[in-house]
């Protein structure tokens, strides 16, 4: 862990506005309803800058309102720097998965990237698919493919902390 207050949690998408936004969204959540928001920092970034300083997308904003959550982070571009701020780190895909890894300074740095549905309970599939050319279908996938992997993830970064 990179201090030991806190376990620090980052979620890695494209663009930063649909896929990790909502993981952030998302997991602050079930994070705050198990009272661990003094033990767990959330945030997210994208491997591409097109969409730096800009809200989680529209459509995204709209199905997760839907199903409670609100989706509000800016959009920022992942850093090597991001390495030593974080003690692990969720590709949606494996092209994130691979352009984060090509960052990393070193060994210590590769085994804190993971893929986000390797923490999945109940779903096969092995990526978080990018939405942004998708309908309404792709953004409800997204959001089911994400609720189950955190879920997952939580029960990961529990035992990573000794709590149960
Ligand atoms: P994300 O989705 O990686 O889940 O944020 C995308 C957002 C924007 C673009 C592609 C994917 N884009 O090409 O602008």
């Amino acid at each position: 862990m990179s201090d030991n207050t806190t376990y620090k949690v980052l979620f890695v998408c494209l663009g930063n506005i649909c896929r990790s936004p909502a993981a952030e969204g998302i997991f602050k959540k079930i994070v705050r309803k198990q009272g661990l928001n003094n033990k767990i920092e959330v945030d997210s970034a994208g491997t591409a800058g097109y969409h730096v300083g800009e809200l989680p997308d529209s459509r995204m904003r709209q199905h997760g309102t839907r199903r409670g959550y609100k989706f509000d982070s800016l959009s920022r571009k992942f850093t090597s720097s991001d390495f030593d701020r974080f003690d692990i780190i969720l590709a949606m895909d494996d092209s994130n998965y691979n352009n984060i890894l090509r960052l990393a300074p070193d060994l210590d740095s590769e085994a804190k990237v993971h893929r986000m549905m390797d923490f999945s309970k109940k779903y096969e599939n092995d990526h978080v698919p990018d939405p942004y050319y998708s309908g309404a279908e792709g953004f409800e996938l997204v959001l089911d493919l994400l609720e189950d992997s955190c879920d997952g993830l939580l029960e990961k970064v529990k035992k990573d902390l000794s709590i149960q």
